[in-house]
């Protein structure tokens, strides 16, 4: 595991579907606003005029981030899919020193326990496939997100994983997942790290459309 600088939890604040919105007006992708409308179905296969895919079934993404690097793979998701995009905040932040906090997460990780989340879900039975992002923390699936899943185990629906780490593999994380969610359909996951994440975003687009 690669250590960063010490960064504070507040970093920024959740992109809601209305900062969105206003995205998407301000890139005059107008055409877009149906999708982001809880309860809007989107249909068609292919991408509209604005290069907004059109998923069959209702979709959301689904993330947590400390540091905002899956954060930007998140909004990115949410932006070409014209969908849904929920950040999980949490109850109570970790403490700000960096090496306090990995070493609370790590503590966590190997024994199981949660992390409670702050953020309201919405019923999750309205959504076909979710796009989960979460870092790489101590050889799998953060904890905030594995807490998430131990009540949203997705049974049944089509889940595409999408994880950052420093340097590490991602294979701790999918089989993580296999654990965490094994009802769901897990699809082929997308990995990057930190430093590889502006090149690897059209093989990002490309997984997203798969
Ligand atoms: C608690 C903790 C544990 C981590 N463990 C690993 C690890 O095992 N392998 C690795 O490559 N990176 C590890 N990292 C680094 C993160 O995966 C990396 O900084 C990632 O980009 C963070 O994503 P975020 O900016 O969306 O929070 C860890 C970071 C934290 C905070």
């Amino acid at each position: 595991m690669t250590r960063k600088s010490p960064n504070a939890e507040t970093a920024r604040v959740v992109p809601s579907v209305m900062t969105l919105r206003r995205t998407l007006l301000a890139a005059g992708a107008a055409s877009t606003m149906a999708a982001l409308v809880p309860g809007a179905v989107r249909a068609a296969a292919s991408a509209d005029a604005a290069g907004v895919l059109s998923p069959s079934g209702r979709t959301i993404v689904i993330f947590f981030s400390r540091t905002d690097h899956t954060a930007t793979l998140a909004e990115r998701a949410a932006q070409k899919l014209g969908c849904e995009l929920l950040r999980l905040e949490l109850r109570e932040p970790y403490a700000s020193d960096y090496g306090d906090m990995t070493d609370i997460a790590r503590e966590e990780k190997r024994s199981g326990k949660r992390r409670e989340i702050a953020t309201a879900i919405p019923d999750l039975a309205a959504y076909d496939t979710v796009y989960l992002g979460s870092p790489y923390w101590w050889g799998g699936i953060s904890v905030p997100v594995m807490t998430f899943l131990a009540d949203h185990p997705l049974a049944g629906k089509r889940v595409k994983p999408f994880v950052v780490s420093a340097s590490s593999g991602p294979s701790g994380a999918w089989a993580d997942l296999r654990k965490a969610c094994p009802e769901a359909k897990l699809e082929e996951g997308f990995h990057t790290t930190e430093s590889s994440l502006e090149g690897s975003l059209d093989e990002f687009d490309a997984w997203l459309a798969k």
